[in-house]
């Protein structure tokens, strides 16, 4: 077996023009790697042209899989001695686990090439490929590389991946109020300051069903009261896709109203651009990406001050976003995305490669935390879902932690207005962790929807936080949007304040969360009973007492959370 190394070069090698007529020779037999139809939707309609260039990335086989398995349990699980012992980049290169950046890298290669070279390369055929909403992609259904390579390559796209670039998981309203009348300057003079007042938290005054607030949920939370103590050490970012970046006027005047000690954060915070990716050309237009982008960074701030916050504007792909961050020496400690998409329009081996990618963050110490669809048991949105229901991706990943939604007070219920993204992965398996909590939930729920979902999958979401009608500033309008798009930022920015803490007290961050949300953390929530994952045309899911597959364990109990964290490892 070459070294990894040395069988980079062979790859390169293959890949350079003047050795695209390996396939045609008769010395490297081919064989099919990989399969997976066009999922339900997408239809085939013309060949791509010629010369048309596709990025393609090849994901070589990690070596120390087994290896990094062992190390994110240890260092994530609280009654292990190894506990907040995180890897660095460097640390993870010495374990033979390599995330350097794309162009040095050894185990991730990106090159753009024509297709049909590609085509020749891969002894594959692309077609242009049409979604009912009428966006196109270009995609194969089957590849081949040959038989000697098999071992060395885990994925090569875009080849088979249908999934349709990730969805905003915020919910676009048709209620759109305005900031105000006059010149937006006049913001803060002309309304009545949310954030003044007492500090006094009473939920019955403060949150209102139609208008989530900041002071709300800041209220409902716990977090109103707590001081951060370690702001420079401590950062939480939120990631954009489809080019999306936030518009710095819409944030200042967010925090201006609802946070205005935070108002400078608006100018200051880092958008850091996924650089030189071929599909990051412009930041988009779209409204509902602005809003999503817009509500991120809102929520995220708005409750975390003055914790150190970032952003990135990532293109068209999980996988890009991956690469990048996998190769930056210095992270934020919490990473918030309200984006995903329905796992079966990923090949398995995609979906398993970037799940590794965020088992490799957990390593090195970051919590994910993602969104869990707006569509209840069909997933991301709503769609038919012939005899089985949809679970979402990366909600289905083990290694993060994925954040459904809740709606009103006192109690806090699953939403209705759409269904909180839940279900049961058909790519991973049950993680142990949540082994014990899910068998009970199932236990509970008999054979209702059997056979529609898999009970042997990782099952989600592990928690959730409010996302109904929560009041954002976008495009200079305040409006009130729904979607687990919301909770995950909410959710977050809880945490990062809970890092903040340790940090404090001199101790590791939490990491990866679910071996403690499972376990010492996980009555520091808020139990929702009532309500249900309605998806599919069934009622989805029902929330019940402990954990769910609507609402997970629930929403955050800051003061309970701190007790939770500062319970288990003592090192
Ligand atoms: C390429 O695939 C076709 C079938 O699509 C097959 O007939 C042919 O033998 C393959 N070529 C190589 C070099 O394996
Ligand atoms: C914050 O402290 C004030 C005064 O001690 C108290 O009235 C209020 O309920 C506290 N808020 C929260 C969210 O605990
Ligand atoms: C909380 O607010 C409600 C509604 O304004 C009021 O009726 C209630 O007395 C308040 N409770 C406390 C403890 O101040
Ligand atoms: C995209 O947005 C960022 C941040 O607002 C801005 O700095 C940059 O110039 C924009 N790029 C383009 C191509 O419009
Ligand atoms: C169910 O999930 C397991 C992983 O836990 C997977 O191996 C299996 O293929 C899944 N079944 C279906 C029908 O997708």
């Amino acid at each position: 077996m070459p070294s990894m190394h040395l069988f980079t070069f062979g790859i390169l090698a293959l890949l350079l023009p003047n050795a695209i007529a390996a396939p045609t020779s008769n010395t490297a037999a081919y064989a099919v790697k990989e399969r997976h139809d066009a999922p339900q939707g997408w239809t085939k309609i013309t060949s791509p042209v010629e010369y048309q260039t596709i990025s393609l990335q090849i994901a070589l086989k990690q070596q120390n899989s087994d290896a990094l398995t062992k190390i994110a349990l240890e260092v994530s699980d609280p009654s292990h001695p190894r506990y907040g012992q995180y890897l660095s980049a460097k640390q993870l290169l010495g374990h033979g686990i390599d995330t350097a950046a794309l162009s040095s890298t050894r185990d991730w290669i990106n090159v753009d090439l024509p297709v049909h070279k590609v085509e020749s390369l891969l002894n594959t055929t692309y077609f242009n490929y049409r979604y009912t909403d009428g966006s196109t992609l270009v995609r194969t259904s089957e590849w081949s590389l040959p038989v000697y390579l098999h071992g060395y390559v885990d994925l090569i796209q875009p080849t088979t991946s249908f999934f349709r670039t990730p969805r905003p998981l915020i919910r676009p309203t048709h209620e759109h109020v305005p900031m105000r009348r006059h010149q937006r300057e006049d913001l803060l003079e002309t309304m009545p300051n949310d954030a003044s007042g007492s500090s006094a938290c009473n939920i019955s005054k403060l949150c209102d069903p139609t208008e989530t607030s900041l002071r709300c949920l800041r209220c409902l939370y716990g977090t109103m009261n707590y001081t951060a103590q370690v702001p420079e050490r401590n950062m939480i970012g939120v990631t954009s896709y489809h080019g999306s970046v936030q518009r710095r006027s819409d944030i200042r005047q967010y925090l201006k109203k609802f946070r205005p000690e935070a108002v400078e954060v608006a100018d200051t915070f880092p958008i850091v651009f996924t650089a030189d990716v071929p599909h990051h050309q412009k930041n988009s237009t779209d409204p509902t990406d602005l809003a999503e982008a817009d509500m991120d960074a809102e929520l995220a701030i708005g409750i975390s001050w003055p914790t150190s916050f970032m952003a990135w504007s990532t293109g068209e792909d999980f996988i890009e976003w991956m690469v990048y961050v996998l190769a930056q020496d210095s992270l934020p400690q919490v990473i918030s995305t309200s984006w995903g998409a329905n796992e079966h329009t990923w090949p398995l081996a995609t979906t398993t490669r970037l799940c590794d990618g965020y088992k490799e963050l957990g390593v090195r110490g970051v919590s994910l935390i993602f969104a869990s669809g707006d569509a209840g048991v069909a997933g991301v949105r709503d769609e038919s879902c012939g005899s089985e229901f949809h679970p979402t991706f990366p909600a289905s990943c083990p290694w993060i932690t994925a954040v459904g939604a809740t709606k009103g007070f006192e109690p806090e219920v699953a939403v209705s207005a759409y269904g909180s993204g839940a279900g049961f992965s058909n790519h991973f398996a049950m993680p142990k962790y949540q082994v014990d909590a899910v068998h009970g939930y199932l236990e509970g729920i008999g054979d209702m929807h059997a056979g529609m979902y898999n009970r042997s999958g990782r099952a989600y979401p592990d928690v959730a936080a409010q996302g109904a009608l929560t009041t954002i500033v976008t495009s200079g309008i305040k409006t009130s949007n729904s979607g687990t798009s919301a909770s995950a930022p909410i959710f977050a920015a809880v945490i990062a304040l809970v890092n903040d803490a340790r940090i404090a007290a001199g101790k590791p961050v939490l990491g990866f969360l679910n071996p403690w949300i499972y376990g010492a953390a996980s009555a520091a929530f808020t139990d929702v009973e009532d309500g249900s994952s309605v998806g599919c045309d069934t009622d989805g899911f029902p929330a019940a007492d402990g954990w769910d597959a609507v609402t997970g364990f629930g929403t955050p109990n800051f003061d309970r959370l701190i007790e939770a964290a500062f319970s288990v490892f003592e090192t």
